[in-house]
């Protein structure tokens, strides 16, 4: 295997590595634009050039083949001078807009140009003018002239969406990015472009002109957008409150995972933190008189709901978990449920139109956490929820529990509102307001994704942890801790303080998490069937992933 000294400091890599990545495999980074780990390489911005041994002119680190015994300078005077010019190039025909651009703060020419910058500007001709905000699809906008023509955006809809829609036309000063005629960006992944673009030439419409991205904060969580629970970053904006419409959750970011994901997520995912700030938000206890909802407090809600459940045969009870709810949350579900000896049990629902999904990373299953329903006992097949519809109907039920679940997706909304009347208790547990919580008697608010601590499931069966990035809007609380608090006049004691000391628990008594814990499955995820000795392994030998994720700044 080659050997080769960058910097002075020597590694083996193997055959085929190029200086690059060699060059982080010792912790060094090389300025890049063109360069993404995940795309074809094609040498193009010139960005990385660095001095090699033996070699006349600068070459780029990029596309260079490590051969063995390659002695490589990124730091001396010859590849800073090149990586200076290169960069006044880029800057020739830049507009200065960068304080309005919206990649300001996370703009890789404005990091470069600190760092390298040739500060005397020697330009005396006018700049070529492209266009500005160009509509390229329905989440993307262009400002084609801050584009430095690194063509990733390009690669990604040739290799990754596989869709082509955009190319560079034109030569020279007048090379420009823009859709192929007819053409609009309008695949399933189409904001990933927004995500490797280096600069702010590409910006997310959403987003646009909402937030400075220094004032953000991120915190790693996972999208709930499909069992694959793609890794992602909860951009959140909890200071300037009077920005983006006062909206505490401003985005969602891919994060690095090789084993799920890589570096990309889709949009219909991406844009499943709407709910988090809506103003459907459920956020205090409510029952019903009449037709007027009364706001109450936790305590009486709970009394009055505990009661009606104790003054009801259990097999009057019907119980409606959530495939959205987390491991934790079934967890303590379960135990309730079994305590109690509730048998009219369902779960999952299918919907009444087929889901979009495809062979890349959308599933079918538009739930985060089916497999951990199944894990944690609960049905997975549809027909119990079809059976427990059926059974409220028929007058069978006193008491209904439902989580999360709007019905109306999955049924008629006659059937739902019919079955739902025979009901004279219904309780709905869930974070948004819907056609199923305006049918209940009691609503308690419970927190969304966002706001919760826990781990799913996903349809490979790796456990994955998501973090809370914001506290939990009004009164809403975690599902698990809404079920111990229920469970305490009825005699079920749940004694958990924390999501991990559930999530501890559920490691201990159920073999299908054994050996996990909120440290063995840390921000990559936790194989089932996997030691946590190979897991912790795994993560030892994995190549420092800092610079694969797009950071925030400030
Ligand atoms: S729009 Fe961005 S990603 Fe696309 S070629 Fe231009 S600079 Fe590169
Ligand atoms: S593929 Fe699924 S998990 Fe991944 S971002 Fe899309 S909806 Fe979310
Ligand atoms: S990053 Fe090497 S040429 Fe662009």
């Amino acid at each position: 295997m080659p050997n080769i000294t960058i910097d002075g400091k020597t590694v083996e890599v193997e055959p085929g590595t190029t200086v690059i990545q060699a060059a982080e495999k010792l912790g060094i980074e090389l300025p890049r634009y063109c360069y993404h780990p995940g795309l074809s390489i094609v040498g193009q911005c010139r960005i990385c050039l660095v001095e090699i041994e033996k070699m006349p002119k600068p070459q780029v680190a990029c596309y260079t083949p490590v051969t063995d015994g390659m002695v490589v300078h990124t730091q001396s005077e010859k590849a800073l001078r090149a990586r200076k010019d290169v960069l006044e190039m880029l800057l020739v025909n830049h507009p200065l807009d960068c304080p309005v651009c919206d990649q300001a703060g996370e703009c890789w020419l404005q990091e470069y140009y600190m760092r390298i910058g040739q500060y005397d500007s020697k330009m005396i001709e006018d700049k070529v003018k492209k266009n500005k905000a160009l509509d390229l699809g329905p989440h993307v906008m262009l400002d084609q002239e801050r584009c430095i023509l690194c063509t990733r955006c390009v690669r990604f809809c040739d290799e990754i969406s596989k869709s082509h829609e955009l190319g560079i036309f034109n030569r020279g000063d007048h090379a420009e990015l823009a859709p192929h005629p007819g053409k609009r960006l309008d695949n399933l992944y189409s904001v990933n472009t927004v995500d490797i673009c280096p600069v702010g030439a590409l910006t997310e419409k959403d987003f646009r002109f909402e937030a400075r991205v220094w004032y953000l904060e991120a915190t790693n969580s996972i999208c709930p957008g499909c069992s694959t629970g793609c890794n992602i970053a909860v951009h959140t904006n909890t200071e300037r409150t009077h920005h983006a419409q006062g909206r505490r959750v401003v985005r969602l970011k891919p994060r690095y995972n090789p084993e799920v994901n890589q570096w990309w997520m889709c949009d219909l995912g991406r844009y499943s933190f709407k709910s988090a700030d809506d103003p459907s938000r459920l956020t205090v206890p409510m029952l019903r008189q009449g037709e007027q909802w009364i706001e109450t407090s936790w305590e009486v809600a709970i009394e009055a709901v505990a009661q009606k459940i104790k003054s009801t045969a259990a097999d009057r009870v019907g119980l409606w978990a959530s495939p959205q709810l987390t491991n934790e949350d079934l967890f303590v579900l379960k135990k309730f449920a079994g305590r109690l000896g509730l048998t009219r049990v369902a779960a999952a629902l299918a919907p009444l139109e087929k889901p979009v999904s495809d062979n890349f990373l959308i599933k079918e299953d538009h739930n985060p956490n089916t497999r951990g329903l199944g894990l944690a006992g609960f049905p997975v097949e549809t027909k119990a929820s079809a059976d427990l519809l059926q059974q409220a109907a028929d007058g069978k039920l006193a008491v209904l529990l439902i989580f999360s679940h709007d019905l109306s997706q999955s049924f008629a909304a006659d059937a739902v509102t019919s079955a739902l009347a025979k009901v004279p208790t219904v309780i709905f547990i869930g974070p948004n307001r819907n056609a199923t919580s305006a049918a209940a008697h009691f609503i308690l608010p419970a927190a969304a994704w966002p706001e919760l601590d826990g781990t799913f499931t996903n349809f490979a069966e790796r456990v994955q942890r998501l973090r809370r990035a914001v506290a939990p809007l009004g009164d809403a609380r975690p599902v698990w801790q809404i079920v111990k608090l229920l469970g305490k006049p009825l005699g079920v004691i749940l004694p958990y303080l924390e999501s991990e000391d559930v999530f501890a628990a559920l490691a201990r008594e159920n073999s299908a998490f054994a050996g996990m814990s909120y440290a063995t499955i840390g921000d990559l995820g936790h194989q089932r069937g996997e030691e946590a000795a190979a897991v912790k392994a795994r993560r030892l030998n994995q190549v420092p992933d800092k610079l694969r994720i797009i950071p925030i700044f400030g």
